[in-house]
């Protein structure tokens, strides 16, 4: 049994691993999160108060997230700024938070010998045609495009840096795009959803013709659990469940699946420098920790996440009208 120290718990991945760890395991675990306008303490509803335990706080808190780190067997770094979108809006959060916060986590990993897992993203290597035969491996050369994703791009090279420079026993995971239920409203899958619920049209950029490589949170939570347990240390592990989807392909099924036109959208505004494809090749981690995706049907994935958001308007009700808002006003 161990105390794992989890930040950006209350966030969508991060309460979906905390859910993971306390079904799965006997590890107890402390929630380090801000409580951004994306963190949602009724996502971590339900779990045993004697095994999780929740801090509000910044991963910027030098001292704060030093104390925490002195008192625990492991690191699992989720928090971030993590919407493409805002980052062209104001990027510096991004910056103090995915920098930053990372840096200050390094520090006080190093500090106190501790293990530490990074949480990234496919979008540090940049896009891929939509034609192009290559996905992503391990060795893809690092290539962000929006802030957002250089940001990111700019931890992970941290996170290498300090294995290298001073021995940290770290682990690094590169995840493709997530769905499933306590994603908030402002990601496309949600966003369109509870457009439709609330009879409105759902929104595609450009003309949807990108492609992303559709995972379900269950899957990546059990990924990095796995990487956690067997992963060998200075290691990057692409996580990924073969799932690629065009925008306009995925729009069209919800619709379908809520009993509307599936051309029932509007094309609005295309977000600028939008990347064109992710596809993630995970065969590294499927061989070296023998990890396989369960929920392989997007479609039955889709089903389940879109009656979620149809029964918890409760949950998402709050931040709809704000996040609304903030698209119309870039005439998305
Ligand atoms: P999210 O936006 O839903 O949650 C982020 C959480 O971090 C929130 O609870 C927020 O309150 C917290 N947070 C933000 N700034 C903080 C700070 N300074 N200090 C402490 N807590 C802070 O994000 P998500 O979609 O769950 O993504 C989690 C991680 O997974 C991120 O690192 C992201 O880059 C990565 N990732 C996401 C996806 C995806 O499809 N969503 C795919 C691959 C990787
Ligand atoms: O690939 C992993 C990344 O996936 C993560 O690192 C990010 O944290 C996560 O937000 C996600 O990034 P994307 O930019 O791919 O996700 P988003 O949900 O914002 O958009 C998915 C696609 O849908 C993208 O091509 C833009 C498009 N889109 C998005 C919105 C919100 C639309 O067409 N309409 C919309 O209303």
């Amino acid at each position: 049994m161990a105390e794992l120290l989890v930040t950006g718990g209350a966030g969508f991945i991060g309460s979906n691993f905390v859910h993971h760890v306390i079904d799965t395991t006997d590890h107890s675990v402390v929630v380090l999160d801000k409580l951004t306008y994306a963190g949602n303490l009724a996502s971590l509803e339900g779990l045993p108060a004697e095994r999780v335990t929740f801090v509000q706080g910044d991963i910027t808190d030098a001292p704060l997230v030093d104390d925490l780190v002195s008192r625990t067997d492991a690191v699992v770094h989720f928090a971030a700024e993590s919407h493409n979108d805002n980052s062209l809006d104001d990027p510096r959060p991004f910056l103090d938070t995915n920098i930053v916060g990372t840096y200050t986590l390094l520090e006080a990993v190093r500090r106190h010998g501790t293990r530490y897992h990074h949480i990234s993203t496919d979008e540090v290597y940049g896009d891929l045609e939509l034609d192009d035969p290559a996905r992503f491996t391990e060795s893809t050369p690092y290539n962000p495009s929006s802030p957002y994703s250089s940001t990111k791009a700019g931890s992970d090279l941290l996170v290498r840096a300090w294995v290298r420079s001073f021995g940290l026993q770290a682990t690094i995971s590169n995840c493709s795009n997530n769905y499933g239920p306590y994603q908030h409203v402002e990601k496309f899958i949600p966003r369109q959803i509870t457009n439709v619920l609330r009879g409105q049209r759902p929104r595609l950029y450009g003309a949807g013709q990108n492609v992303r490589d559709w995972i379900h949170a269950n899957d990546h939570s059990s990924a990095v659990l796995t990487i956690l347990a067997k992963g060998r240390i200075g290691e990057t592990y692409l996580i990924g469940a073969d799932g690629e989807k065009s925008n306009k392909d995925v729009v069209e099924l919800i619709l379908t699946i809520l009993g509307k036109p599936a051309d029932d959208y509007e094309h609005v505004t295309d977000r600028a420098g939008h990347d064109l494809r992710y596809a993630i090749d995970s065969s590294k981690l499927r061989r070296e920790l023998g990890w396989t995706p369960k929920y392989r049907d997007f479609e039955a994935g889709l089903r389940a996440t879109i009656d979620w958001y149809a029964s918890n308007e409760a949950w998402w009700a709050p931040s709809k009208d704000a996040t609304e808002a903030f698209y119309a006003a870039k005439g998305q």
